[in-house]
């Protein structure tokens, strides 16, 4: 248990927020209704929450108005936006005045390149402003964006590009990481090349990050800062429905094909601001930075939306955590006097590698919450963040949420939740987790199950783009009457949750969710292979690694791993790049042809024994063979 009291004076009391826990159970209707006026409507909802239709549905508004229009009159001169860029010496800060004015240049560039309200516009960027500025200009016009990971492969961002219908691409010419170069525009231009016919894209605008040059296609592709420079800085938002999508947001499952989870306006808003001043105690002044990349939903709803909501500032950094020493992110904390430090798990275990006496040499007094998200984090972790990082001060907010959340859902509060190191403790207020068994059913007191959420929250994603049915199979059917979130969980006794990790085929490297299916999809495309599985298996550094099988054909030759490396990295993306491959006879498979995943994680963790019952296989033999090819010495 964590015992230092926080020196802080946050927000809530434990009273306060036992209140609002209590009337968000007691009379959610209201509640909402409550939490919506921290919006600004142009037509006021006349109801929170209806079963059919679902949040503020008769309401209008536009996102970007409640990110920036709205505090043009008490903040036009704070900071909404420090860039903190990858050389030391610059720095970019625009005034909410400023990135006002930037939002709407780029909303008009994108109407004068034929952008209209519902049009899907892909956004493909490194961390530079441009990503929010690109997101706001969208929402301003009512056009969907689509953020794409910069480490996607050109496969990856075809497939999205195709299943989103999306017309127009902003991206940038190369991004920095480190002294390298990474090629986005090339990347970009191979994507569109792979099957043109498939994409609607008729422009593409570019962002010069460097003065790195690259090739630009007549009639397809233009610079963009001549067109910001020549469009007006006054851009008329588009009103929308609340139910209108914001954002696409690609994610995994378990099936191959990714997943647009489409996010709506006023319920992902109503979620994104509710929950950033409830989790990171937001106050006038804070700093707050998440380290996310705008191509994960935690860039979005925390990088941009949240804090932009609440009038906050945002640190935005373009660089890596190591470069050009081990001490960066503790030297950007310092410089920037950062009070609200939101990162991942896996950042966490790699700045601990550097060793104390790194961070030790930075004045890091400024900090008074720090968050994790995307992976169940270690106690050792969570303290040497809490101790070296925090120094012992800092509130301390594992943060629990997925994609489809639109938000945090599980998570200490600030001065109101006692934190226990390694858990994500309590939902908050007005979301009710259940634990379920096998058969469905809820399981009561301390116990460990199946995580479903209750009842609705507005930041639920409303659908999936293009398949509606895929979002009722994969969510809401499994187990009837919850949502279901793909976790497992442990509740203690006094009620707090400890995720356990994924109960479905899904991977978590580094916090980046990756599908079985999708990796075996991306061999399959290989024909020497003629079958394979992925696993995920426990990883120091990363939290899960991913381990393949392949299975050859006949006459396949002997660098079938690297074949099989280089299907995955070209379709998927080199974040998916497995730890090992293993070329096996076959598979253990049930006498009804379905591979066992569970002895394949046994066997690629090492074990020898303890597999249980193995007569039900088609083949028995095969687990014996399989560890004999895994254990031979290399
Ligand atoms: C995992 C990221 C343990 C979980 C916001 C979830 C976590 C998936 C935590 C969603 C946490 C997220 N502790 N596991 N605090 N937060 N996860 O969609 O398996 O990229 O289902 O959203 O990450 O990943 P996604």
């Amino acid at each position: 248990m964590s015992s230092s009291p926080h020196p802080h004076t946050f927000r809530l009391s434990p009273v306060a927020y036992k209140a609002l826990t209590d009337r968000a159970a007691a009379e959610p209707e209201l509640y909402w209704e409550g939490e919506s006026r921290r919006l600004n409507w142009s037509a006021e909802p006349s109801q929170a929450y209806c079963e059919e239709q679902g949040w503020f549905v008769d309401g209008a508004l536009n996102a970007s108005v409640n990110c920036l229009d709205r505090h043009l009159a008490t903040r036009a001169d704070q900071a909404a936006l420090i860039w903190q860029a990858e050389d030391a010496d610059r720095v970019v800060t625009f005034t909410y005045r400023t990135l006002h004015e930037q939002v709407c240049r780029l909303a008009n560039v994108l109407r004068s390149q034929g952008v209209r309200a519902g049009d899907r516009v892909a956004i493909h960027l490194p961390s530079v402003p441009e990503g929010l500025i690109a997101m706001l200009a969208c929402a301003r016009l009512g056009a969907i964006h689509v953020v794409l990971f910069g480490g996607f492969s050109p496969e990856a961002i075809a497939d999205r590009l195709a299943d989103s219908g999306a017309v127009l691409v902003i991206t940038a010419n190369v991004g920095r990481r480190g002294a390298k170069r990474i090629p986005f525009k090339t990347t970009l231009d191979a994507a569109l090349d792979l099957r043109p016919e498939a994409h609607a894209i008729n422009h593409v605008l570019v962002v010069s990050v460097t003065d790195d040059v690259v090739s630009m296609k007549a009639d397809r592709d233009m610079w963009l800062s001549p067109l910001l420079e020549e469009a007006a800085a006054e851009c008329a938002p588009q009103d929308m429905p609340a139910s209108a999508p914001l954002f696409l947001l690609y994610t995994s499952g378990s099936t191959g094909k990714p997943k647009g989870i489409v996010h709506g306006t006023g319920g992902y808003l109503v979620w994104a601001s509710y929950t950033h001043e409830l989790v990171f105690d937001h106050q006038e002044g804070d700093v707050f930075w998440c380290t996310a990349d705008i191509g994960w939903i935690t860039g979005h709803t925390y990088g941009v939306y949240g804090p932009l909501l609440n009038g906050g500032t945002i640190l935005l950094f373009e660089g890596m955590p190591s470069h050009p020493g081990p001490g960066r992110w503790w030297n950007v904390i310092q410089d920037h006097k950062v009070t609200t430090f939101y990162t991942s798990p896996t950042a966490i275990r790699a700045l601990m590698r550097e060793g104390n006496d790194v961070v030790q040499r930075y004045d890091l007094s400024s900090l008074r919450v720090l968050g994790t998200v995307g992976e169940p984090i270690s106690q050792e972790a969570w303290s040497w963040f809490n101790d070296h990082v925090g120094g012992g001060r800092c509130a301390f907010v594992d943060t629990w949420w997925q994609t489809e959340s639109g938000g945090i859902m599980i998570s200490p509060v600030p001065g109101a939740v006692r934190e226990k190191p390694a858990s994500a403790t309590l939902p908050l207020p007005g979301v009710h987790p259940v634990l379920l068994d096998e058969r469905g059913a809820p399981k009561e007191g301390a116990t460990e199950g199946v995580l479903c959420l209750r009842g609705s929250w507005p930041g639920r994603a409303l659908t999936i783009w293009n398949d509606a049915a895929l979002f009722e199979r994969t969510y809401l059917q499994p187990y009837s009457g919850y949502y279901f979130t793909g976790d497992g969980a442990r509740r203690d006794e006094d009620g707090y949750y400890w995720i356990t990790g994924r109960v479905d085929d899904v991977i978590n490297v580094s916090g980046h969710r990756i599908g079985s299916a999708e990796i075996e999809d991306a061999l399959a495309t290989e024909l020497l292979i003629a079958e394979s599985a992925a696993i995920g298996i426990p990883h120091d550094l990363k939290g899960q690694g991913i381990v393949v099988y392949v299975v050859p054909r006949d006459g396949a030759p002997d660098d079938l791993h690297l074949r099989a490396a280089k299907a995955i990295t070209s379709k998927v993306g080199r974040y998916a790049a497995p730890e090992r491959i293993h070329v096996v006879p076959d598979l253990p498979k049930t006498r009804s042809g379905k591979s066992v995943r569970r002895l394949l994680r046994k066997i690629a963790c090492g074990e020898t024994e303890g597999f249980g019952d193995l007569s039900t296989l088609a083949d028995p033999e095969i687990v014996a063979t399989l560890i004999s090819i895994i254990q031979a010495p290399k």
